[in-house]
């Protein structure tokens, strides 16, 4: 006897058949599903085409195993020495709850175990997929690719939205038709890396910024990892993401299991918002914030862009003094306060205060910062070394490294070992001891290169163990330093993912501050994760990365999208740019708590881009003029986001803008015919607040 199995979302359902033995199908997965679901079709009993078949009709596994007639890509690919390489559950256990599935399939003959937990918040319509492996027999098992999902996707779903990029260039966007052809999206760089995003976002013909059935993924992972959507013979297809896994990277010892990374799903009739708002009101919920609950997230002054590795006590205070007056309420120390740390070819390892730079150690800048009202963060690279490091001298074999090959520098720097617990022990014991006499409210935690040979001591791949011994040396900390915020960095947005996303408290989405490119950037961004994680600083009017130059109020309006932050000789700003960054910087306070809402982002033709956050009672819009109009008149901005049935007040406000009345208009005008937008210079912003009449 089959029977389907559902599981309800809010706007969302997932239905999967068992008959208790074979392999569970895949039936649904999409917009809800009403009523009493046990008289659906009788799929067995479905006709299909016949010709070259086998006898039996193929149907969608929940998990398919390989080499037992499923012709697609295996979920789970494992052998013991070339033999056992064939999965098929001649067992099937289910336990259902309100909201999860737990479903245990064990294939006697192979003897492997496979247990599948699918969980749909009822809240936020994110499922949660997780697989875990179990090796049964007396003998390894070598697994080779464990999906940790495989979700179905319905033949109008045509068109993959994803992310490439490199270092300064993250998220870039892109699109890909899907054919008959698999699509596979492979990341080798042994962190999350800005090359390839570990999630995509699937469109069908209807799918608009803010309409149509949508699906998106992610995996919450920081290393290696693939993902793949194959086409299947119904028209359907199906996406699988994992843990790319090295040759002979798992081997599970009898008896032994192996958990795959979650991956987070949902899909929504509400297009590219829709399945990013779900992504965000299920992630905030994972971020553990000290004290219990996140306060206003405070505007930052980070000193790498105005500073480098030029420090000294004195004319840090006087920064710190300077950022005080303008309103900052927190101040990082980035790169280059530690021993003999003057450029980036030496000393990462060597975590004490440079004796040269801080004669008196990090305490009194630390308490000057905090006298001045504001919390004293630093900048970390705990997972580096340097050759040219103490540590380094000390303990070579403590890096990754694989005997009799080159040992790659990249950033001239090599990756420790961490899966060495004397490598953890030494980082967690040198970096607390730098830190525990410190007020310290923050740590940004940075990785600049990727993985090259991973090799652990005994020459095996340490790929996904360093990514499980990184997130225990963070947690370690986050034990011992419970107050301490973290900031996930990897020279920018290297390593952003719902892994780490549990484990740190902000990210900084990229090493590029110019805020043109942060526009796509931070969409890319915010497609997945909510902005208040989404570190976005104003940087020098010249950007360092790209060498454009964009107006002070163009450069902070577009940091506002995300945690706002500065990052430039606050000492250098003429009188002007000085009195309006102060201004920007009040105006983000006044409005952090609408900032860090709800987010909806698109653009307009011509060469405006908008982004509207807060929610539809009461929301702030920033249009964008990234390129001279060719327009006589400006389009009108249609604002999906409002309620159509109510009346706005809305006004034109922003720093430097004197008090206006507000106009009185129809959420159906705003709805349908849109804003007027104002003409605009390039790279000028227009900024309206609407609410409720
Ligand atoms: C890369 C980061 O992304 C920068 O913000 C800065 O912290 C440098 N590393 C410091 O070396």
């Amino acid at each position: 006897m089959t029977r389907p199995i559902a599981l309800h979302g809010k706007q969302t359902s997932l239905l999967i058949e068992s008959d208790g033995t074979n392999a569970p199908l895949w039936l649904y997965w999409g917009p809800r599903l009403a009523g009493a679901l046990e008289s659906g079709p009788d799929l067995a009993a479905q006709p299909w085409a016949r010709g070259f078949t086998l006898d039996q009709p193929l149907r969608f596994p929940l998990f398919a195993g390989y080499g037992m007639g499923w012709f697609g890509r295996s979920a789970i690919e494992a052998h013991r020495d070339g033999r056992d390489f064939a999965f098929a559950p001649d067992r099937v256990d289910l336990a259902q709850d309100a909201h999860a599935l737990t479903i245990v399939l064990d294939d006697s003959i192979a003897q492997i175990g496979l247990r599948l937990v699918l969980a749909l918040d009822p809240h936020t319509d994110v499922l949660s997929f997780r697989s875990t492996v179990t090796n049964r027999a007396n003998r390894p098992l070598q697994v080779q690719w464990l999906a940790s999902a495989v979700l179905p996707l319905p033949p109008q779903a045509d068109r993959v939205r994803y992310y490439a990029g490199r270092h300064a260039s993250e998220f870039e966007e892109q699109e890909d038709r899907l054919g008959k052809a698999t699509w596979l999206r492979e990341n080798r760089h042994g962190i999350t890396s800005h090359d390839c995003f570990p999630g995509a976002v699937v469109a069908t013909p209807a799918t608009t910024e803010s309409g149509g059935l949508t699906f998106a993924a992610q995996l919450a992972w920081s290393g290696n990892h693939c993902q793949a959507i194959e086409w299947l013979d119904d028209g359907r297809r199906q996406w699988q993401l994992g843990v790319a896994l090295s040759p002979g990277e798992l081997q599970l010892a009898p008896g032994a299991s192996h958990e795959a990374p979650e991956v987070l799903a949902t899909c929504s009739l509400r297009g590219w918002q829709g399945t990013a708002r779900n992504f965000h009101q299920a992630l905030r919920q994972r971020v553990t914030w000290p004290g219990g609950a996140m306060k206003p997230r405070p505007v930052h002054l980070n000193t790498w862009e105005g500073c480098y590795f030029d420090h000294d006590e004195a004319s840090l205070i006087e920064l710190a003094d300077r950022a005080a007056a303008l309103g900052i309420e927190r101040f990082v120390l980035d790169d280059g306060w530690f021993h003999r740390r003057d450029d980036d070819t030496s000393s990462l390892g060597d975590w004490w205060p440079d004796e040269r730079k801080y004669p008196r150690g990090l305490r009194p800048l630390a308490d000057h910062v905090v006298a001045r009202g504001m919390e004293f963060g630093l900048w970390i690279e705990p997972e580096m070394v340097n050759p040219d490091s103490d540590l380094f001298r000390a303990h070579p074999d403590w890096a990754l490294q694989l005997a009799g090959r080159p040992q790659q520098l990249s950033r001239n720097q090599l990756v420790l070992d961490l899966t060495n617990p004397a490598v953890g022990d030494y980082l967690f014991d040198t970096i607390g001891r730098a830190i525990a006499d410190l007020p310290l409210s923050y740590l940004k935690w940075d990785h600049n290169r990727d993985l090259v040979a991973a090799g652990d001591a005994s020459g095996r791949p340490a790929y996904r163990r360093q990514v499980l011994a990184f997130y225990a040396l963070l947690e370690r900390f986050r034990a011992a330093f419970p107050g301490v915020e973290i900031e996930s960095c990897a020279g920018g947005g290297g390593r952003i993912d719902a892994g780490v996303l549990s484990r740190v408290h902000r990210f900084w989405a990229s090493d590029c501050i110019d805020a043109q490119s942060r526009l796509s950037i931070q969409r890319g961004f915010l497609q997945f994760f909510p902005p208040e994680l989404m570190g976005s600083h104003v940087g020098a009017q010249m950007a360092h990365t790209t060498g454009r130059s964009q107006p002070l109020d163009f450069r902070a309006a577009v940091a506002c999208q995300g945690h706002f932050g500065v990052e430039l000789d606050i000492g250098k700003l003429d009188q002007d740019d000085t009195g309006r960054l102060r201004d920007w910087i009040a105006f983000y306070k006044d409005w952090r708590h609408l900032l860090h809402g709800d987010v909806w982002n698109g653009s307009l033709p011509d060469g405006q881009v908008w982004h509207g956050a807060g929610s539809a009672d009461e929301w702030l819009l920033f249009v964008y003029r990234t390129a001279p109009t060719t327009q006589r008149y400006m389009p009108d901005l249609p604002l999906r986001f409002v309620d159509e049935a109510a009346d706005y007040a809305v006004t034109r406000i922003g720093p430097g803008r004197g008090k206006a009345d507000p106009t009185r208009i129809a959420g159906t005008w705003l709805h349908h015919a849109g804003l007027p937008t104002p003409p605009m210079k390039a790279e000028r912003v227009a900024i309206f607040h609407g609410r409720r009449a």
